[in-house]
């Protein structure tokens, strides 16, 4: 795991760069997951900023459409829990339930509002655990902003931010009459980014967009795996996607890391984005320790397949690590770089920049 090697003979010094076991070679890529979620609500324009300011190589927006057809950042199209909707009496009738991939939900939903609506909102911290002094303060922002943004940031700190954007739902928009693709292509032309080469990539939990969008688009697109629970003896469980359940497909998420099926994904998406536990995952005991197991293959199977692998989510508590991290992110930060994945999606950028760095100087 060794970056730099220094080997001191006594009659000369030789430094060696580390050889990092990703598909290319390269350092892993940090992801601002939805900005900086550690520290600001998700996907405000200041924690994206911020995000890169403190080393991220790309921004993650996750993307749903308004009413009017606009791409807006948000994890979810129910805008109940990362906005102040909930205390705005003018936007009570809109309260209602949805049937999103399946399951209803009550809330309001951003397929219901136009933009000029959402503009009045403002963004809240979703989680108790988490600083909520900047709930009111930011406005929930498009897509277009956000690229915009990325320009400006990447002139001010001399270096390409990326970006990462996610279609949040795809079959359930195109269902509801707003389809995602072709506007999040339209958007990354007008910011001249539809190139293979741009600094760029799509991802979704649905291989039938990413098919869409390779048609649509040279930009990498990376297939993102997800997972229900991890069990007391360390077993993954998880659903199925939702456009696999609508074109009847009976495969699972933890069944998608196969061989044959990684070669499928190969040929639709130049990624994976795992949930984290698919390439380490652990065991609970009866009294709640977790311990973690020996990695899975899927690292080596995939880089095998062609596929990077960018697994999600890494975040500092110590509710998210395991007993054998030892309440030390830096833990689980460097038992997944040194097995080779090629990014994180991490809640908070400055963690996970540091441990990278760290694993260049150890
Ligand atoms: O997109 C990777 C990761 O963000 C997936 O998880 O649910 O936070 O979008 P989620
Ligand atoms: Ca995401």
């Amino acid at each position: 795991m060794t970056i730099f090697t220094l080997l001191s003979t006594g009659l000369s010094t030789q430094v060696q760069a580390k050889t990092w076991a990703t598909l290319n070679g390269q350092p892993p890529i940090v992801i601002g997951h939805r900005g900086l979620a550690g520290y600001f609500p998700d996907h405000t324009l200041a924690g994206y900023e911020r995000a890169a300011e403190l080393g991220a190589d790309f921004i993650e927006p996750d993307l749903v459409s308004t009413k009017d057809g606009v791409l807006i950042a948000r994890h979810e199209p129910n805008l109940k829990d990362t906005t102040d909707i909930s205390e705005r009496p003018e936007f009570a009738a809109y309260k209602r339930v949805e049937h999103v991939d399946g399951k209803d939900e009550e809330g309001w939903f951003a397929c219901d509002l136009t933009l000029a609506q959402i503009k009045t909102l403002r963004a809240k911290q979703p989680r108790a655990d988490r600083d909520p002094q900047y709930n009111g303060q930011f406005e929930i922002p498009t897509f277009e902003e956000i690229l915009q943004l990325r320009e400006r940031v990447s002139k001010k700190l001399g270096r390409e931010i990326g970006v990462y954007p996610e279609t949040k739902h795809p079959t359930w928009h195109q269902e509801k009459g707003l389809p995602l693709e072709a506007k999040l292509v339209a958007l990354l032309s007008t910011y001249h980014l539809n190139r293979a080469d741009a600094p760029v990539y799509i991802q979704s939990f649905e291989l039938t967009n990413l098919r869409v969008l390779k048609q649509l688009s040279p930009v990498k697109r990376i297939y993102l795996i997800d997972g229900d629970d991890v069990l007391a003896d360390g077993t993954v469980t998880s659903g199925r996607p939702y456009d696999f359940v609508k074109k009847g497909d009976p495969r699972k998420y933890n069944e998608m890391m196969s061989d044959a099926n990684l070669k499928e994904i190969a040929q639709v998406a130049q990624g994976i984005g795992p949930w984290k536990v698919y390439i380490d995952s652990y065991v609970t005991d009866a009294s709640g320790i977790k311990t973690r197991i020996p990695a899975t293959d899927v690292v080596k199977r995939a880089h095998a397949a062609g596929l990077a692998l960018h697994p999600f989510t890494f975040r500092n508590e110590a509710k998210h690590l395991t007993d054998t991290d030892a309440g030390d992110p830096y833990n689980e930060y460097a038992l997944f770089f040194d097995l080779g994945v090629d990014g994180v999606f991490s809640d908070y950028t400055d963690t996970a920049v540091a441990a990278r760095a760290r694993m260049s100087k150890d």
